[in-house]
């Protein structure tokens, strides 16, 4: 049903008081006909219905526009797109949304309470993940320290050995402060990429090349489809690099012994998507979406034990988004796992 407006509202109320006004007079001295009396009513209507349009008017200045004020103050700071305005013109339609408003801002607040609860806790697991991956080598760098002044400077059977391990546990705390910089960087949008053509598929081979080795250890053969043609994309080469890294580095860490990890590229129009899928350990499902956090580790012992943070995802994916691209993984338990992500064609 359309609303009756305001204006009509306030003159249907002044009008029904005048006429029941008058209509006591009449009904009060009876029903006579003579001039005096309707003199009288005339009278009482005319000045009923003016005091009560005063009155109206009055309670419409002292409340209704208090409410309305009241409105595009919730309406300006659901948006705080525009400063909260004093002279708002009456409307009753308005007035019928001052409720839905307020329970939306109430909406709003609450999701914002939630959202910066949960970024508190966020901050508090991220400052003591910090503060545990940087103790550990520092305490592993004491004790060698220790035992080497201890003596064990003099002793030739292990004084290098020890100062070789601590300058390792030095290496581990550059990667993770490396880490941790790219990330902020990332994030900031302080790191800006280098975009440049390049092709994708020799990029690949070259990671592979490096990583041999690695792979070969575990017996983990590293394949790009058997018959590989340029793959040109347009993205930075130096940060793609990182990515590929990560990502063929973690399917050896995380892969089965004498598995394999295949490189493919597709394409998609006007974007490759580059996968990279091995046959490993897999990844349960209710790990799959936390995967990209910071520090986040599926099993943290197993992890640490590769020498692994749990930032190269995060990074990963800092970067891919970087490039406004996306990055998906599906992964079963015991059967494997595939990373694809996709690149702007070159
Ligand atoms: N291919 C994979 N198969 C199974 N699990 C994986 C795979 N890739 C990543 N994971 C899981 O995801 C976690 C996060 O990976 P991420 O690369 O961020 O960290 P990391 O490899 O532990 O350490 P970092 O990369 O910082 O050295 C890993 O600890 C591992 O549990
Ligand atoms: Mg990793």
């Amino acid at each position: 049903m359309k609303s009756i407006s305001p204006k009509n509202l306030l003159i249907i109320i002044a009008m029904l008081l005048a006429v029941l006004v008058s209509a006591s007079i009449i009904i009060y001295t009876g029903w006579k006909t003579d001039h005096i009396q309707w003199l009288w009513a005339v009278g009482a209507f005319v000045f009923s219905f003016i005091t009560s349009i005063l009155m109206l008017l009055f309670v419409n200045t002292l409340v209704l526009k208090k409410i309305n004020q009241l409105l595009a103050t919730v309406k300006y700071f659901r948006s705080q797109s525009a400063q909260p305005s004093t002279n708002i013109e009456y409307s009753g339609v308005e007035i019928d949304n001052l409720n839905l408003e307020i329970l939306a801002w109430a909406d709003d607040r609450k999701n914002e309470i939630e959202r910066l609860k949960k970024l508190e806790i966020y901050r508090k697991e991220y400052l003591g993940n910090v503060s545990h991956e940087l103790k550990t080598p520092i305490f592993n760098i004491q004790g060698y320290v220790l035992t080497l002044l201890d003596g064990g400077l003099e002793d030739p059977t292990i004084n290098r050995n020890y100062l070789m391990h601590a300058e390792k546990n030095v290496d581990r705390m550059i990667t993770i402060i490396d880490d941790l910089e790219a990330i902020s960087q990332l994030e900031t949008g302080e790191l800006q990429l280098e975009p440049e053509r390049f092709d994708i598929a020799a990029l690949a081979k070259d990671v592979i090349d490096a990583q041999e080795m690695k792979a070969t250890e575990k017996g983990i053969i590293l394949t790009l489809p058997e018959e590989v043609k340029p793959t040109f994309v347009f993205a930075d080469r130096f940060r793609i690099r990182q990515v590929l890294v990560n990502l063929i580095v973690n399917s050896i860490k995380y892969g089965k012994e004498y598995g394999e990890t295949q490189i493919r590229f597709y394409d998609k129009g006007d974007t490759i998507s580059i996968e990279i899928a091995d046959n490993g350990i897999g990844i349960s499902e209710e790990h799959i979406t936390r995967l990209f956090e910071r520090f986040y580790r599926v099993d943290k012992s197993r992890s640490r034990e590769q020498g692994g943070t749990g930032l190269g995802l995060a990074i990963v994916k800092h970067i891919i988004e970087a490039h406004n691209q996306t990055i998906k993984v599906t992964s079963t338990e015991n059967v494997g796992t595939v990373f694809s992500f996709t690149l702007k064609k070159g």
